[in-house]
């Protein structure tokens, strides 16, 4: 008690501060996501500061920089040159993607992340075709999403990610991946990913207008035993990994799932979590070391490894620990 005990004796000196650090973020720990489209060249997109839609050729690019910095992996998103209500185009091995997937999986050792899902694909901004009564139809989904993972797989993804919140997608896909020879590829479900406005920026991003809203599907954000239940599921099912989405807003999913699973944790800090952070500090509203103490926070919940759109510029600060 005091006067004899005195927290401040370890915060003195900054090598004791780093001496006894007990959480922090490196290169290592970071997932760079990355929108392909077929185009010309790269196209900034307005939402969301410094971040860009890629050609193919300039992904690759990218990839091979995102390598060098220590990142070891990338998660790709596709924005398709056709759309319609199946989200064909999703599958189709001559899409951006599946390109970029070949390509950085050629040319580089990065472990590639597919997301899989629909809704950048299908024309009315849906994770999966929709019934007359306008509900998305999951069983019918989740064949798509089997054809889907098998394309990205073909493609060379090492890991495939279902975002779209159908029941028994996990199931689904780890089922289409091993009858067709894909027993090494990885699921990664976004366990718990949750109806949330944070995804607003993604929206230009990606390119995908939604008719309606996702509250049929996504999970609504005062729930937290729900969360507990989706994670479970999708270890059954076969998960080997669990994700919780957003991430800073729902640090407590992201450690009751640490604390329930011992399957990495992954955590998505996702595109309105980064054009907050980063207009506040643009706006000099906050200082730049906010952006890391953000995934600093997202570590200390638990999770092992982060999806940001900050990986590349963290990674040129912190260097691989
Ligand atoms: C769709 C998907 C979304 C994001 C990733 N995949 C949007 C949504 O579910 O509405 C959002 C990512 C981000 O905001 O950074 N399955």
């Amino acid at each position: 008690m005091f006067p004899e005990k005195r927290m401040r004796r370890v915060r003195g000196k900054e090598s004791t501060r780093h001496l006894f650090e007990e959480n922090q973020v490196a290169s290592s720990d970071l997932i760079q996501p990355l929108f392909v489209e077929h185009r010309d060249e790269p196209v900034n997109i307005e939402s969301m500061p410094e971040v860009q839609r890629l050609d193919v050729e300039s992904a690759v690019e990218k990839a091979v920089e995102v390598e060098e910095l220590g990142i070891p992996a990338v998660i790709l998103f596709g924005v398709p040159s056709y759309k319609d209500g199946q989200g064909s185009s999703a599958w189709d091995p001559s899409e951006a993607v599946q390109e970029a997937i070949r390509r950085i999986s050629e040319e580089t050792g990065l472990t590639v992340i597919a997301d899989t899902c629909l809704c950048e694909y299908t024309d009315h901004g849906h994770c999966g075709p929709v019934n007359e009564n306008g509900s998305v139809a999951n069983d019918r989904t989740l064949n798509i999403l089997g054809r889907v993972a098998v394309s990205q797989a073909e493609a060379g993804a090492d890991i495939v990610a279902p975002s779209g919140m159908m029941d028994g997608m996990v199931q689904a896909i780890r089922e289409a991946l091993d009858s067709d020879g894909y027993k090494h590829v990885a699921v990664v479900s976004y366990s718990a990913k949750y109806c949330s406005g944070f995804y607003g920026p993604f929206r230009e991003a990606a390119e995908s207008e939604l008719l309606g809203h996702r509250g049929t599907y996504q999970m609504q954000p005062g729930q937290r035993r729900e969360a507990a239940v989706e994670n479970r599921l999708d270890v059954e099912e076969g998960a080997d990994a669990l994700m919780v989405k957003p991430a800073m807003p729902y640090l407590d999913i992201v450690r009751d799932t640490r604390n329930r699973h011992d399957l990495p944790v992954l955590a998505y800090q996702v595109s309105g979590e980064y054009s907050m952070l980063y207009s506040a500090v643009e706006n000099g509203l906050l200082p730049e070391e906010a952006k890391k103490e953000s995934l600093v926070a997202i570590k200390r919940a638990g999770a092992d490894a982060v999806i940001t759109y900050f990986a590349e510029e963290i990674a040129k600060q912190t260097g691989s620990g």
